[in-house]
């Protein structure tokens, strides 16, 4: 298998426009101090959101393909000390450092692109909240990891801190994200 395009433009036009299809079938969206729910009702909603279960589940093995991480010349917003982004060549190196990892964050978005259909086929409206939930996170889990891993110091710190300030009764950040056993 050859692939035709790096990550980040697999990213920007599959896997997120993808991943609108679920995320944006529920929600509650406030105007005004009005509250107003989202739901799939109709066939077609269901359809949709069977669409981006089925491009997640199956596109989350394209990211099995060898491929380059940006676009050539590309270095994503990773100049300087307090860089936001890893540059593809940092990214590359973490994912030869550590092949299992970038598998198991695969495996983690496929998971939830089933979680997705098994939820179309019993259309569980309450389910597809948590379906949505477990999505964001598969995204984050892997960008903390491989994208931008300095947000992922920020939160340990930020737990670290909040631990200092109420004890460590609280759910802590990283480990919402599957991140790091306390
Ligand atoms: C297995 C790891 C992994 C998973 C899972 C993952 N991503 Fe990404 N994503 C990346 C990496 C790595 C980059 C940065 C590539 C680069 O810029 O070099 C990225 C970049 C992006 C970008 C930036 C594209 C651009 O044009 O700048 C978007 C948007 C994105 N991901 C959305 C998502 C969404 C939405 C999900 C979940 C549905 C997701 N990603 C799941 C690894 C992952």
């Amino acid at each position: 298998m050859t692939p035709v395009v790096s990550v980040k433009e697999l990213m920007r036009d599959m896997i997120d426009p993808a991943s609108d299809y679920v995320f944006d079938s529920i929600g509650t969206i406030v105007t005004k101090g009005q509250r107003r729910e989202i739901t799939p009702k109709t066939d077609a909603d269901w359809d949709r959101i069977r669409i981006g279960g089925v491009m997640l589940a199956e596109g989350a093995y394209l990211l099995k393909v060898p491929r380059p991480f940006a676009p050539p010349g590309d270095e994503n917003n990773s100049a300087g000390p307090d860089a936001e982004e890893l540059s593809p060549a940092q990214i590359k190196a973490k994912l030869e450092h550590d092949p299992v990892l970038w598998n198991a964050k695969i495996e983690a978005l496929r998971n939830v692109g089933r979680e997705v259909l098994d939820i179309v086929k019993r259309r569980d409206v309450n389910e597809l909240w948590d379906a949505s939930d477990n999505l964001d996170q598969a995204c984050e889990n892997c960008h903390l990891e491989f994208w931008y891993p300095g947000e992922l110091e920020y939160l340990r710190k930020l737990d670290r801190h909040l631990d200092q300030l109420y004890g460590s009764q609280r759910p802590s950040r990283t480990e919402k994200f599957g991140m790091s056993p306390k």
